[in-house]
């Protein structure tokens, strides 16, 4: 028997994650997107990622019709947007800055609100439950300095930036040589 959904989203809940804003453009040229944390990387090559969106989802019609979507990354102290794009508000997106994409069927690009963004041409689709999942090819993208706004147990959280060892990304931390790592607290790579 499966579990109900209040111990479903107790135990995903329970898995630390980003926040991304996904966006797509609707037929009539209205700009549709919702809060998600269901993003996951799926290949390097050629470069994948998935999406989930919810039968009830708005936005979804969207990214069907366009055969593409962006997804937003957000950044720290960017808890704001995602509650309005948690919401069914037609006037979500006054309140952001953003641009339409030029590779992903004009999908919203919502820069100034994001660490990093992923604008997709949709190569799959698999029905799953009550969501679709999406996977997308990531024809365009750009990466700025900062750090995440982050989701757990449904509260927002902050990157601790003091912990991080090795990102190599400006913004979180120094990137320490893979060499220069004590033998003893290096990680087995596959
Ligand atoms: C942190 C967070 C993560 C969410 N992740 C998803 C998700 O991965 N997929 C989904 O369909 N809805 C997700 N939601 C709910 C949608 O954001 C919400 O249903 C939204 O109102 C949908 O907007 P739309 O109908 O305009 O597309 C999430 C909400 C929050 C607050």
């Amino acid at each position: 028997m499966p579990v109900d959904g209040e111990l479903f989203r107790a135990i995903l809940g329970s898995f630390p994650s980003g926040v991304t804003v996904v966006t797509a453009m609707d037929r009539d040229g209205t700009p549709r997107g919702l809060t998600s944390n269901a993003v996951c990387a799926v290949s390097a090559d050629p470069p994948l990622l998935l999406v989930c969106v919810s039968k009830a989802s708005q936005t979804l019609p969207a990214i069907r019709s366009s055969g593409a979507f962006a997804v937003n990354f957000l950044a720290e102290g960017r808890h704001e947007v995602s509650h309005r794009f948690a919401t069914k508000d037609p006037a979500k997106f006054e309140s952001v800055a953003w641009h339409p994409s030029n590779v992903a069927g004009g999908a919203p690009v919502l820069a100034a609100d994001s660490l990093a963004v992923a604008e997709c041409v949709v190569t799959g689709a698999v029905e799953a439950g009550d969501h679709w999942i999406f996977v997308g090819r990531i024809d365009g993208g750009e990466i700025r300095d900062g750090v995440p706004l982050m989701y757990f147990r449904r509260r927002y959280g902050a990157w601790a930036t003091g912990d991080v060892e090795g990102a190599g990304i400006p913004g979180l931390g120094e990137a320490v040589p893979a060499e220069d790592l004590d033998p003893g607290s290096r990680p087995e790579l596959p």
